[in-house]
């Protein structure tokens, strides 16, 4: 799946310089260099912890650690050749903005690949995905890269792990674009959607805040055992 979803980033150059967006312990990064130079990589999150772990890998000791906001990117423009963000966009509150900062910070003709989650399928796995993260449609993906200004947008559907497919027709998609000249304007910083870390915690918060804990406690073993039922449902009726 790693594999599936950086062939779409074009990493086809070892002096790519490339950027790794909520790059975590470097899962995705350990594939980017399989192809780029490690020295040549960056890895940015939003969190110490996660960088830290990743430091400690030999293998990714020579990309740069850069800690910072996917929405917010800590980068001048045209700095990089490549944007790769695996199983990171969900946890965006403000994607849109977000795909805007991947086309500012990529030089005329790089390419950007984001790979994430598409809604599931059964009704209950979608309301507990909605109450829990994003899982943005396909279309969503196409048109905050195409409103970003990429060109050339394309989208890699990448089956589940466990081999059945789901939602929106798969598990996730790897979505790729080439950047242009003609970037939307850089997200200007009052511009802020989504979630405030100093939002106060007034009752419908607080709610908010349960339904989402207990959504995502629930969506994992809910998920397993709609799967286990799909997959059996074809061999009792055999
Ligand atoms: C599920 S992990 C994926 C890590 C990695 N890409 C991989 O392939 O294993 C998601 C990562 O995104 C990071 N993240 C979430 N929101 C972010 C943001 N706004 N800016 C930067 N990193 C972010 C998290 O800290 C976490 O490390």
């Amino acid at each position: 799946m790693r594999a599936h979803a950086l062939s779409a980033a074009q990493l086809d150059e070892p002096r790519l310089d490339t950027l790794d967006v909520g790059a975590g312990t470097g899962f995705a990064t350990e594939g980017v260099i399989a192809h780029v130079d490690a020295a040549r990589v960056t890895m940015l999150d939003q969190s110490p912890d996660q960088l830290r772990r990743a430091q400690a890998k030999p293998a990714l000791a020579a990309c740069r650690k850069v800690l910072g906001d996917a929405e917010d990117l800590p980068f001048p423009d045209d700095a990089f050749d490549r944007y790769v963000s695996c199983g990171s966009i969900e946890y965006w509150p403000d994607p849109e903005r977000a795909i805007r900062e991947a086309h500012r910070v990529l030089r005329p003709g790089g390419v950007a690949m984001v790979a994430g989650p598409l809604p599931p399928s059964g009704r209950t796995a979608r309301w507990l995905a909605d109450a829990w993260m994003l899982f943005p449609s396909r279309s969503d993906y196409v048109g905050w890269f195409e409103a970003a200004g990429f060109d050339d947008v394309r989208v890699v559907a990448m089956d589940a792990p466990w081999g059945s497919s789901a939602g929106d027709g798969g598990y996730a998609v790897a979505v790729a674009g080439r950047a242009t000249r003609n970037g939307a304007p850089a997200p200007s910083p009052n511009e802020t959607v989504g979630e405030r870390a100093d939002e106060p915690w007034t009752a419908r918060r607080l709610l908010r805040f349960a339904a989402g804990s207990l959504a995502g406690a629930l969506f994992v073993p809910v998920g397993i055992y709609m799967n286990l039922r799909a997959r059996r449902a074809p061999e009792r009726s055999a």
